[in-house]
């Protein structure tokens, strides 16, 4: 058990469900109650995870060495940046983390479970985040606003069923946690969504 001093909100869904948008708006909202706010992502958050993650989002590879390079940046970004700032007292703030890989790796990729419970137990143990922010959306409303957005990624450039794989695969991990992990509404416009995340912090 590492002293947790601090807190750790990670921001989970899938790509175009408003995580980045959300997060400028959390990050300035957490500094008026937070002496240090950490901001970091997954994968990535360290130089060696950054550099995980151009390869994971540009190379096609096995889905169990995706897996492995997920949870080696991860297990990198746990030891850099997460638990160091928890226990200083800081607030960290993760767009993305170990439900992402739930979510993407088992439901998206089709990972046996059994596998990403010992990565996840190996790599995690007791560093779960204290609140998780989960932006729900509809496939076509999320495809519409990446259309929009730039130029697509590995993941991003999956077909529709990978991302309703991964959706439901959010949910299910909701089910399961349901007092850590809070599902969002995130078709509704953002000064809403807004509303709703000031209350969500205000009661952790
Ligand atoms: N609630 C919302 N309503 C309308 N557009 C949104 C909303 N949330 C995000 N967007 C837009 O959708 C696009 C994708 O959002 P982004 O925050 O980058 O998603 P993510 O980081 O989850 O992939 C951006 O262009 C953003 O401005
Ligand atoms: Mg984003």
């Amino acid at each position: 058990m590492i002293a947790r001093n601090g807190i750790f909100i990670t921001l989970e869904g899938i790509d175009g469900a408003g995580k980045s948008t959300h997060l400028a708006w959390l990050t300035q909202h957490l500094q008026q109650r937070y002496a240090e706010v950490v901001v970091s992502r997954e994968p990535g958050g360290t130089p060696l995870g950054e550099k995980l993650r151009h390869l994971l989002l540009a190379c096609p590879m096995h889905r169990e060495t995706e897996a492995l390079l997920m949870f080696a940046a991860r297990r990198e970004h746990l030891d850099q940046v997460i638990m160091p700032a928890i226990q200083r007292g800081a607030c960290v703030i993760s767009d993305r983390f170990v439900d992402a890989s739930y979510a993407y790796q088992c439901g998206g990729r089709g990972l046996d479970e059994d596998k990403m419970k010992a990565l996840e137990h190996w790599t995690v143990q007791d560093v779960y985040p204290d609140l998780t922010l989960l932006f729900d959306v509809s496939i076509a409303v999320a495809q519409h606003r990446l259309a929009a957005n730039r130029e697509l990624d590995r993941f991003e450039q999956e077909e529709r069923e990978f991302f309703e794989r991964v959706r439901n695969a959010y949910l299910e991990r909701a089910a399961c946690f349901p007092r850590r992990i809070r599902v969002i509404d995130a078709e509704r416009p953002v000064s809403i969504i807004q509303e709703e995340l000031e209350k969500t912090i205000a009661s952790i």
